[in-house]
C-alpha cells in the first residue's frame, strides 16, 4: 500500500538535503507526497542535534505528533537524523510510541519500512561506504537554487561539537557522481547549486582536492552560478581563490568562513587549529584578490573558560573583517564532545549578553556592508516572486543579499543586470541601468 507521507526537517542544509532526496526516493516508490501533515499516514521528522534547543524543538514536535496516534493508530511516526544516531534506542524510553528510528547512514531503510518489506524498529548502524540515498533531489522541485552534497561525517573533531558522532567518519563523494548529479538537476531547470561539506576545503576523492572539484563543477554547460558551504579556516587554499577568480561569472567572491571566537586562548580549546592571525591571513588574501568579497561566519559565545577580554578579542575581529553575515550561538554543552568535559563555567545570562553584543555588532556590519552596495551594479539570479512585495521578483547578489526587481522585467532562472538603488540589512533594491 503506498503511504501518503510527510518529512519535517530540522537542522542544516545538509539536513535539507536529505530530506528533499529521501522525498524522492519514496516517491519513486510510489508513495505519495502531501504538503499537510495532519493528513499523512507517514511521517519522518529529520532532526539536529547541534545544540540542546535544537534537539529539544524536534524532540518535541515529535511528542505532538504521536498524541494523533491515539485517534489513528495506522499513522506511523519516526525519526532520522542527528538526534536519531545520538539517542538511539533511548528514544523509544523518551517516546515509546514511536516507529522507527533510522541512523544518519540508514535512509534507505526508510524506504523498505514505507513498502513494508521490512518490520519498524532502529536501525543506526554506522557505514563508512554510505554516500547518500541514490536519487535525484532536484526533479520538479521548480526550485532555482538547489543543494549537493559532496562530503559526509567530519574528522575534525571542535571540542564543542557533536557533528562527528553522529555524523560518522568524512568521506568525499565521488566526482563523477557529483557531476551527474548536478548535470541531472540543470537538466530540471536548477540554475544555482550550492555544494554541501561540513568542511569542504577537506574533500579529497582519490587526490581531487576541492578547488579541482570546483572547477570541473564550474564546466558544466548551463550551470549559472555555484556557491559552497563550509570553509574550514585550518583547510583554505590560496588554490581555491584561484579557481574563483578564474570563473568570475560562475562562482561568486562569497565566503562562509567560521571564526567561532576571536580569541587565540578559546580557539585552541575549542581545537579549530587555526589562530586569530592565521584568520585574518586568509581573510586579507580574500580581500586583496576580491574586494567586495562577502565573508559570513559563525560565532560562539559563552565557550567554557571565555573570558571578558577574550569576549572582546571577538567582538574587534568581527569589526576588522567586516562581515557581511554573523550567524551566533550560545554555547551549548554536548554530550560526549571533549568540551562537556570542561567546566561551563560562563554564566547563562553572560553568555546571553555576549550573544546579543555579537548579534548587534553583526547587524550593524552587516547593515553597513549592503549600504556599501548601494551605487554598484550587480548581476543577480531571480529566483522567484517576492512573497511579501507584490509586483517584485526576488533575485539573489554574488554576496547572496537578496535584491528586489520589478516582475516584468525578467523571468524566473534569468541573470540580470541591475544598479543597487537602496539597502536594508538583508534586502537590496535593484533596477535597470
Ligand atoms: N562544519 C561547520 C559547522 C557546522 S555546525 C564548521 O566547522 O564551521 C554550525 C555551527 O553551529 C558551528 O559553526 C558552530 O558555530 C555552532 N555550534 C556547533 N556546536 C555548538 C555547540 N555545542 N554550542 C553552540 N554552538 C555550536
Ligand atoms: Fe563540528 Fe568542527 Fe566538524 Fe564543523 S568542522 S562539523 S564545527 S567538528
Ligand atoms: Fe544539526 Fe546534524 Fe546538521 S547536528 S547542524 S543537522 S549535521
Amino acid at each position: 500500500m503506498p503511504k501518503i507521507f510527510h518529512i519535517i526537517t530540522y537542522g542544516c542544509q545538509m539536513n535539507q538535503y536529505d530530506s528533499s532526496a529521501l522525498r524522492e526516493y519514496l516517491e519513486i516508490r510510489g508513495h505519495k507526497w502531501t504538503d499537510d501533515v495532519q493528513s499523512a499516514d507517514f511521517i519522518v521528522v529529520n532532526t539536529c542535534a547541534v545544540r540542546e534547543h535544537a534537539q529539544n524543538r524536534a524532540l518535541g514536535r515529535i511528542k505532538g505528533l504521536v498524541s494523533a496516534k491515539r485517534k489513528n493508530p495506522a499513522l506511523e511516526i519516526g525519526i532520522m537524523g542527528c538526534v536519531a544516531q545520538e539517542l538511539g534506542e533511548k528514544l523509544f524510553e523518551k517516546i515509546p510510541e514511536l516507529d522507527f528510528v533510522i541512523g544518519t547512514d540508514q535512509i534507505p531503510v526508510i524506504a523498505q519500512i514505507a513498502d513494508g518489506t521490512i518490520a519498524r524498529g532502529i536501525f543506526v548502524q554506522t557505514r563508512q561506504n554510505f554516500y547518500g540515498v541514490e536519487s535525484n533531489a532536484h526533479i520538479n522541485s521548480g526550485r532555482v537554487s538547489s543543494f549537493v552534497t559532496i562530503m559526509r561525517g567530519c574528522d575534525n573533531f571542535c571540542s564543542y561539537c557533536i557533528v562527528p558522532y553522529v555524523r560518522g567518519r568524512e568521506r568525499s563523494l565521488p566526482p563523477d557522481r557529483i557531476i551527474a548529479e548536478i548535470e541531472n538537476a540543470v537538466a530540471n531547470g536548477v540554475r544555482e547549486i550550492t555544494l554541501l561539506g561540513q568542511n569542504v576545503n577537506s574533500y579529497d576523492y582519490g587526490g581531487l582536492d576541492f578547488p579541482e572539484l570546483l572547477e570541473m563543477v564550474a564546466n558544466i554547460d548551463n550551470l549559472a552560478r555555484i556557491r559552497f558551504v563550509t570553509n574550514h579556516p585550518k583547510d583554505f587554499s590560496e588554490k581555491l581563490l584561484d579557481i574563483v577568480e578564474k570563473y568570475p561569472d560562475k562562482i561568486p567572491p562569497a565566503f562562509h568562513l567560521p571564526i567561532q571566537s576571536g580569541s587565540d586562548n578559546v580557539l585552541h580549546a575549542m581545537n579549530r587549529k587555526y589562530t586569530s592571525e592565521q584568520y585574518f591571513d586568509i581573510v586579507d588574501s580574500i580581500y586583496k584578490k576580491f574586494p567586495d568579497a562577502a565573508i559570513s561566519t559563525d560565532i560562539i559565545t559563552g565557550f567554557p573558560g571565555e573570558s571578558e577580554a577574550d569576549f572582546d578579542a571577538t567582538i574587534s575581529a568581527m569589526k576588522r573583517v567586516r562581515f557581511s553575515g554573523t550567524f551566533s550561538f550560545r554555547y551549548s554543552v554536548r554530550q560526549g564532545t571533549a568540551a562537556s568535559k570542561l567546566l561551563d563555567n560562563v554564566p547563562n545570562d553572560v553568555k546571553i549578553e555576549r550573544l546579543n553584543r555579537v548579534i548587534s555588532t553583526g547587524l550593524e556590519i552587516a547593515e553597513e556592508y549592503s549600504q556599501n552596495l548601494i551605487g554598484t551594479v550587480q548581476n543577480v539570479l531571480v529566483e522567484g516572486k517576492s512573497r511579501k512585495n507584490p509586483g517584485k521578483l526576488r533575485a539573489t547578489a554574488p554576496s547572496g543579499r537578496t535584491v528586489l526587481i520589478d516582475e516584468n522585467s525578467a523571468n524566473i532562472g534569468d541573470i540580470v543586470t541591475v544598479k543597487i538603488t537602496d539597502a536594508k540589512i538583508w534586502i537590496l533594491w535593484g533596477e535597470y541601468p
